[in-house]
């Protein structure tokens, strides 16, 4: 089971927007961020039990290039640069998945652009997509 935390719903760099200019995203928009370094998403989940996490990122980037960015869990980095590759248009979305140490209880997950060109469009974060977010440490 997992849990969906849409982008629009958490916070976001000043110069952000929520659009819906775009097709097929989930909730009521996506997170078009401003394009700069350390343009941010944030979303925060709650996390049943510390342990291991698997994070589904869901995104789209037309523009043909990659849209790096540094992925954290409550301020540390836990995927430096990670690349969010060109999806085939704006309209079509990607997840890029990892797994991630979380604590019990509430926990930030932040998405921050390492180049100048922002990140890509940000649709929403699923939390546990892999059953992971209730299992304990072992
Ligand atoms: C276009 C597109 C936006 C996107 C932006 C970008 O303007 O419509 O959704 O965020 O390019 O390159 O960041
Ligand atoms: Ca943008």
């Amino acid at each position: 089971a997992s849990t969906r935390y849409e982008a629009e719903s958490g916070t976001r760099s000043a110069g952000s927007t929520v659009d819906t200019n775009h097709k097929n995203y989930s909730g009521s928009g996506f997170v078009n961020s401003n394009n700069a370094i350390g343009a941010y998403v944030e979303v925060t989940v709650n996390a049943a039990a510390a342990g291991n996490a698997t994070i589904a990122i869901r995104y789209a980037n037309g523009t043909g290039a990659n849209r790096p960015a540094d992925v954290s869990v409550n301020g540390t980095v836990v995927s430096s640069a990670r690349p969010f590759d060109a999806t085939t248009n704006w309209d079509t979305w990607a997840d890029s998945t990892l797994t991630v140490a979380v604590k019990a209880g509430s926990n930030k997950i932040r998405l921050a652009s390492t180049t100048a060109d922002g990140l890509a469009n940000i649709d929403y974060i699923d939390f546990g997509a892999s059953g992971g977010d209730t299992q304990a440490p072992t």
